[in-house]
Formats: structure tokens, C-alpha cells, sequence
């Protein structure tokens, strides 16, 4: 079942009721101020940092879900009240609409006749959201309405704001100047930073403290002041802050009105806070409120950020006979790319925005996917991610945007976290050609007395690797690998202690096959990196100790059938067939079959073969079979989720594409693209009402076979699964990737998709690319510029040429 649509030439999906399985939601912004906004307005905003720069306040696990957001409320003469969005008050619409473009969202709703639509969206360069309101009369009688405006601010430190009530319910302090409610909470102390919310034209009144609008014991689908038609004009002090301005509005039949609502944020200097004592120094404010305060300058600001999305997207475009598969690879993947780049996995409506900052290893991969669309935001990314390294090559797992310092509470110990950086780097130089950034000066822990080039905290990470390896030889897999949830060295028995962080038993025994692979996968990528830096014997040392760790996977990591997953922390196989549960598990048959442990003497296609008859479902590939029964204190929270959510046998999206990947190293091109489609969600629109979240971004988990409810998705948007498939599509199944010297072109699609044309632009070129699809596995001919070339690879062409390629496959 479907609740919506596609709309291709608009770049937009289409959710055409309001009622659809769970919030479907959208970002805006782009750089530093960011919105979540749902398909019913709800959902909220921030400043850099969902923690420490909350705007909106907004109730996670809140009944009914998705209360709270920028509200609407209509209200007729007769007393009739509902909202275009539906929620909060949910009168019955003639007709809903929510258009979820890139960076923007335009919801309509009609009822008798009224039409009000809301445009979303954050202008490029600019710390504001702007809410233009449409309202048309498209009947056949003058109407006279008054439209009431909501939000309610959070008190920025969102974590605060939920927990310490004893001081938040005296502190919230607001200004009222004309139409514009300012917010300014902690203003007087430490903060240099206010909100404001505004409108365009005069207003009847306004107001802005909670209880005063709402009513004590009211929700927000019921607000006192909207039934009774008329603002109180409070003004908060202490409690909760809220904006809310209402106009009268007067539509002849057929006529329309625009209004432009603008919420913004303010940083003042410090020496320019005050206009007089106690009154904030609005300047700031007011020449944001006048660059928005006309339709035509929303326009402009709207039209700037269309033209940005398609300039940006034209780094890579398919044409193809399969319109999902278009619509995955030009518009929505890559979409999600820069939403998981710029999120890493902070604020979705899975995560609060509180827990967790940037991840190293989850920034290093979402680079992976985004690095051609912006690749000097990537090099910055890389540089503050390497300045949480340690000295000795280990990471700091999680760090704080705002601050970009390492978070002490999770802190290291995840030994698959430096590896991470090699990756990322490597991706970022064959996109660009910037060598140049390896010879930065990075410094380790934000300690800037302590620095050295970029290309040592690489060395060190692959060291870091070398100088923890356990008794077979493999690499120690710490607090765990990319496997949160593995953790072998924890042992907790105590509820309320976190799994990861818990360390009662630090051993020097468990070890990842995982980060072996990975290791094999990634190691090539830093012996590549010293020899172009003319370190010919660091380079041949580093191949020589990768080559020693895929001998010793086959040696000690293989189980007969696929490759072991891990070695616990007394030894025992973890990922084998001796195993009760738990004996096969997708991760490194992903990695080490990517990193070719055994491709000549056939252990990858053993390995993929037990894939596809052990782990492989209707839904996608699951993490690990059988699913773990019950909770077992070697393994840690792996065993904790019941069968079949997460990691214990859910189908985890991120690891899906590296076997993906693998298939198409085998040339099992049909294969591949049939993993891909499971998945990939344009192809589960059909079964939304299974699926549950938005048809348009990969979630992080489908519940697996053994979960009651199989094939549910959660976790949607912020997830590897974003960059990962972007990777294994774009580069393996389609098969134009970028590499050092040149862009290989060598695709494994399988026959279903037929002839099919990539414009691809790096480093300044545009190269034209013509496939004439045959199935053949992997195996090309090429013409370039009407000349055939051995091989795969199209040299680079200088910046601003446009190279022809012909491709047969
Ligand atoms: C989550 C984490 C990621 C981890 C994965 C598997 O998606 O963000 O870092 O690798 O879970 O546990
Ligand atoms: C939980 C999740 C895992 C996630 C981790 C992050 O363990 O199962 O997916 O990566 O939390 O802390």
C-alpha cells in the first residue's frame, strides 16, 4: 500500500494523506541552522548542535507521536478551527498534501473551500527558517478568518530542558516588539545568542507564554485562545515560551494572500548585547527580518536553494529504464547522503539529538557518499574528525559538533575506529586529486601543541591495528568493532550500566575478523598513500603486513563455509558453525570478500554462496543466523534484542551493500542488483503499510525473519546505509568510480537494466558515459573519446573538458 508518490521532475515525494504509518519527515538547512519537519509540521530546529542549540522544543515518545512543530491554526467566524498540516487539532481536510522536496517542504491542506499551504524552508547562508503562509479562497463566498501562528521554544540545552525543571520553569525571559517575539533565555548571563519569531505584516495580537494560549490542562488541539478567536498578548516570564501571532485575513472568492513568517537566531559580540540595560540589541534581527520580508525575496532565497540542490546533483546522473532506480541514484540517496553528512547521527525522530554527536567511524563512511557532491566541506570534515584522534592512533568514538571535542562519557576503545579515517581520506583524494591535505597539520585531541600532517594520524591508524593484535594474530576488537553491539570484552550483569562502556573484563583475547578484513579492505589504500609520497619502503611494509593478515584470516578466520566473525574474550569462536547461535554472521563476509581474503582459491564465493542460503530474506540479508535465544554475557548487547531486531538478526541496511559490493568483485552482477532492490527504498513503496517508514530514505534496520514483525523498518535517514549504498551503486553496480589515477568504468548490473547513460563530473570534467549492458559481469570494452582503451579506467581529463565514453558490459 502506498500513501503518496514520486514526483520526479520536481525532485519531491508526494504524501497525499496525513495518515501515514509514522511521521515521514524532511531536513532543511544545509550548513549550520537545520530543521526536521514532518509531513504534519511537526518536529523542530537548531543551531549547529541538537543538544546544546535546541530552538524548538520538541517531545520524543510523545503521545500522540509527532506533537509539536510549527502550527498553523485557522480559525473560521463560526468557530470552526483546524490546520493545514491536520495535526494538531485533525479536523477532516477536502484535501491534504505534503511535498517533501530537497531541503523544503510544502504542506496544503483544504477544508470548505479554504486552501492553506505552508512553504519550509532554510535559505542557503542564512540562521532562519521560513514559514511562508498561503491561504486561498477558492469558493465561491468572501471568507474572514483569523490564522494563529504556534511554536514553542526549547530552552537550547535540550537535555536540560527535558530534565531540570527545578530551573528551567523560572528562567525563560522574552521581548515583544511589534510583530516579532523574542526569545531570550539566558540572555542576561553567559548566552550571546537569541530567537525571534516574526510575520510580515501587523498583527491582532500575540502571544507568548504557554499556559496563557493553551490553557493548563489543554493540548495543543485544543488552545484556549485560538477557540475564543482572540490573542491574550502574554508575555512569558519563567514557564514556557511560546510564539504565537494572529492576523485577521479577508479573502474575496478567488483571491489569495501570502504571508512570511520568519524564525531566526541571533549571535550578538559580546561587547554589542545590549541595546540599553535589560533590552537585547535587536540589529541583527532586524536586518534578517527585512532581507525575508517580502514574498518576492522568499522566492528569490527559494529559487537559490532549487538551483543549489540541481547543481549539486548533476555530479551524478543516471538514465535508465528503471525509474526507481533513477530516482534512488539522482535525487534521494544522494539527498540522504548530505542529511547523514551533516547529521552524522545526532537528531532524527530516532535519535534525540541528545545521545550521540559525531561518530568517527560514522562520519569517516557517511563521507563516502557525499564527498562528490561538496568535497571541501568533506576535507573539512576530515580535518576536525582526525583532530579527536589520540597520539597512539585510537579515537575518541563520538565528538560534540558545537565543540568539535571528543566526547569524554563514550570515549576510545573501538578498534575499528581508525581504520575508518584511512577510508575516508583515500575517498576524498581519488574524488578531488588533493594530495595537499596529507601534508596538513593536524593535531592529536584538539591538543594544538601536539600536532603532526594528516598522513601520520593515518600511519598511526594503521599501526594502531599492528600494535593490538591478539593471540591468532588478529586485530583486538575492543569495546567492539562496527558491530556496536558485540561487545566481547564487557560482561555486564548490572541493568542500568551501558554495554559498550562497561569494560569489567579488559582482555588481550578478542579478536575481529571484521576489522581484518577491513585492514586487508583499507590497508592497500595507505601503502598507496606512502609510495605516492615516495615512502617506497613504508609502502612495501605496509603491503607485506596487509598480505600477512589476509594469510592469517584464512588461516585462523575461516570456518569452512564462510569466514568466523570473532574470537571472544576466552577464546571461543564466535560466528561458527560450532556455535549454538549466532554461527554465521553478514559482516565479514561483506568485508573480507570486499578485501578479497581467498578470491583466487574461492573462499569469497563460498562465502557468498552461505549468504544467500543462510542469511538472505525476502526483506534483505540479515545480520546473523540463528538469531541469538537468549541473552549471553560473553557477547553483550547483541543478545540483549529479541530475535530478529538490530543486531541480533535484524536486517541491518548498512552491511547489505558491502556483500552487494562483493558480488559484483564475483561479477554476480543479477545477484547484486537483486540485494540492492530488497532494500532500496523507491522499491518498497508498494508496501509502505509493512515497511512503515518514508519510501524515500534507507532506515538503519528491517526487522529480520525472526521477528514477529518481518520486514518493518526503523531508524530511518541517519544511517551508513545512506553512504554504503550510494557506493555500492554508483560505483560497482553501475561501476563508475573514482581512483587515483583515473575513473574506472567497469559496471555489474545484471541484465535486467538495459542501456543505460551516466554523467558523471570529478575534478572538474564531465565525462559522458554510454553503457551498452550485456550482463557481462564485470568484464568491459571501452572507447574513450571514440578510441578504445585496455582496461577499465578512463585517465582523468583536465577541469572544464568534457570526455566521451563509450562502454560495452
Ligand atoms: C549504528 C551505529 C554504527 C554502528 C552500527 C552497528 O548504526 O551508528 O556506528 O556501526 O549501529 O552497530
Ligand atoms: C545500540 C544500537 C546500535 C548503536 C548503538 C550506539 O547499541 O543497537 O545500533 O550503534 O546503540 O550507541
Amino acid at each position: 500500500m502506498r500513501y503518496g508518490h514520486f514526483d520526479d521532475e520536481r525532485k519531491e515525494y508526494v504524501i497525499t494523506t496525513p495518515k501515514t504509518p509514522y511521521p515521514w519527515i524532511n531536513y532543511l538547512g544545509s550548513e549550520r541552522f537545520f530543521g526536521l519537519i514532518s509531513h504534519q509540521a511537526g518536529g523542530y530546529c537548531f543551531y549547529r548542535d541538537a543538544r546544546l542549540r535546541r530552538i524548538l522544543r520538541f517531545r520524543y515518545n510523545n503521545v500522540p507521536a509527532d506533537s509539536g512543530g510549527r502550527y498553523f491554526y485557522v480559525r473560521e467566524t463560526d468557530g470552526d478551527v483546524w490546520c493545514p498540516s491536520y495535526m494538531p487539532v485533525k479536523s477532516e481536510l477536502e484535501s491534504f498534501e505534503c511535498r517533501h522536496g530537497l531541503g523544503y517542504t510544502r504542506i496544503t491542506g483544504k477544508r470548505r473551500g479554504l486552501s492553506v499551504e505552508l512553504l519550509a524552508f532554510v535559505p542557503d547562508g542564512v540562521d532562519a527558517e521560513v514559514h511562508q503562509v498561503t491561504l486561498k479562497n477558492e469558493s465561491d463566498k468572501p471568507r474572514e478568518v483569523t490564522l494563529f501562528s504556534l511554536l514553542e521554544f526549547c530552552l537550547w540545552n535540550a537535555h536540560d530542558d527535558q530534565t531540570n525543571f527545578q530551573r528551567n520553569l523560572s528562567t525563560a525571559e522574552v521581548e515583544i516588539d511589534g510583530s516579532t517575539i523574542y526569545h531570550k533565555h539566558e540572555y542576561r548571563e553567559r548566552r550571546n545568542h537569541y530567537a525571534f519569531y516574526t510575520v510580515n505584516e501587523k498583527v491582532a495580537g500575540f502571544d507568548s507564554d504557554r499556559e496563557s494560549f493553551l490553557g493548563l490542562y489543554n493540548g495543543f488541539h485544543e488552545p484556549d485562545v485560538v477557540k475564543a478567536g482572540k490573542s491574550r498578548n502574554s508575555v512569558a516570564s519563567g514557564w514556557s515560551p511560546i510564539a504565537s501571532h494572529s492576523l485577521e485575513v479577508k479573502l474575496a472568492p478567488g483571491e489569495s494572500k501570502t504571508l512570511v513568517f520568519l524564525l531566526g537566531y541571533i549571535e550578538n559580540p559580546k561587547e554589542e548585547k545590549w541595546e540599553k540595560p535589560g533590552v537585547i540589541n535587536k540589529k541583527r534581527a532586524k536586518e534578517l527580518i527585512a532581507a525575508f520580508s517580502t514574498p518576492a525575496q522568499v522566492q528569490a532565497a527559494f529559487q537559490k536553494l532549487q538551483a543549489r540542490w540541481s547543481g549539486l546533483l548533476s555530479s551524478y546522473k543516471l538514465t535508465s529504464g528503471d525509474e526507481k532506480l533513477n530516482r534512488m541514484v539522482n535525487v534521494w540517496n544522494p539527498y540522504q547522503c548530505m542529511v547523514t553528512f551533516n547529521m552524522s547521527r545526532s537528531a532524527s525522530y530516532f535519535e534525540s539529538g541528545i545521545g550521540r554527536g559525531m561518530g568517527f567511524r560514522d562520519s569517516n563512511q557517511d563521507l563516502l557518499g557525499f564527498v562528490h557532491l561538496v568535497p571541501e566541506r568533506a576535507r573539512e570534515r576530515i580535518i576536525d574528525i582526525a583532530s579527536t584522534q589520540f597520539p597512539d592512533g585510537s579515537a575518541y568514538h563520538q565528538y560534540q559538533p558545537l565543540t568539535k571535542r571528543g566526547n569524554n562519557d563514550v570515549g576510545s576503545g573501538f578498534n575499528d575506529d581508525p581504520l575508518w579515517l584511512i577510508l575516508g581520506t583515500a575517498a576524498y583524494i581519488k574524488e578531488t586529486g588533493d594530495f595537499g591535505i596529507l601534508d596538513e597539520e593536524v593535531p592529536f585531541d584538539n591538543d594544538e601543541k601536539n600536532k603532526a600532517s594528516l598522513f601520520e594520524h593515518l600511519k598511526r591508524s594503521f599501526y594502531h591495528v599492528m600494535e593490538n593484535l591478539g593471540p591468532h594474530g588478529l586485530p583486538l576488537i575492543g569495546r567492539a568493532d562496527w558491530n556496536d553491539c558485540l561487545n566481547l570484552n564487557c560482561f555486564s550483569e548490572t541493568p542500568d550500566e551501558p554495554y559498550q562502556t562497561t569494560g569489567n573484563r579488559v582482555g588481550r583475547t578478542a579478536e575481529s575478523i571484521f576489522i581484518a578484513g577491513m585492514f586487508v579492505h583499507i590497508g592497500p589504500e595507505y601503502a598507496t598513500l606512502a609510495e605516492r609520497r615516495g615512502l617506497a619502503d613504508e609502502a612495501k611494509k605496509a603491503r607485506e603486513l596487509v598480505k600477512k593478515m589476509s594469510d592469517t584470516v584464512l588461516e585462523h578466520g575461516w570456518d569452512g563455509d564462510w569466514y568466523l566473525r570473532a574470537y571472544d574474550f576466552f577464546g571461543k569462536k564466535v560466528g561458527s558453525k560450532e556455535c549454538e547461535d549466532g554461527q554465521i554472521f553478514i559482516e565479514p563476509q561483506g568485508y573480507c570478500s570486499m578485501a578479497g581474503i581467498g578470491l583466487e582459491s574461492g573462499h569469497v564465493k563460498k562465502a557468498l554462496d552461505s549468504v544467500k542460503a543462510r542469511l538472505d530474506t525476502k526483506y534483505g540479508i540479515v545480520l546473523q543466523q540463528p538469531a541469538y535465544k537468549e541473552y549471553h554475557l560473553e557477547l553483550g548487547e547483541i543478545s540483549s534484542y529479541p530475535p530478529g531486531y538490530k543486531e541480533n538478526a535484524g536486517i541491518f541496511c548498512h552491511n547489505n551493500p558491502w556483500v552487494i559490493i562483493a558480488e559484483t568483485l564475483l561479477g554476480r552482477g543479477d545477484q547484486a542488483f537483486d540485494y540492492y532492490k530488497k532494500i532500496a527504498p523507491a522499491y518498497l513503496e508498494d508496501i509502505s503499510d509493512v515497511h512503515r517508514t518514508e519510501p524515500y530514505v534507507y532506515s538503519q534496520m528491517i526487522a529480520g525473519r525472526d521477528a514477529v514483525r518481518h520486514g518493518e523498518a526503523k531508524n530511518s535517514w541517519l544511517t551508513g546505509t545512506a553512504a554504503w549504498n550510494f557506493v555500492a551503486v554508483s560505483q560497482h553496480l553501475l561501476g563508475v568510480k573514482p581512483e587515483w589515477d583515473g575513473l574506472s568504468v567497469r559496471p555489474c548490473i545484471g541484465k535486467d537494466i538495459a542501456d543505460f547513460t551516466i554523467e558523471r563530473r570529478c575534478r572538474g570534467a564531465t565525462y559522458k558515459i554510454r553503457v551498452k549492458n550485456q550482463g557481462r559481469g564485470g568484464k568491459v570494452s571501452l572507447k574513450v573519446n571514440g578510441k578504445p582503451v585496455p582496461g577499465h579506467l578512463v585517465p582523468y581529463a583536465p577541469a572544464g573538458s568534457t570526455v566521451d565514453v563509450e562502454c560495452e558490459a
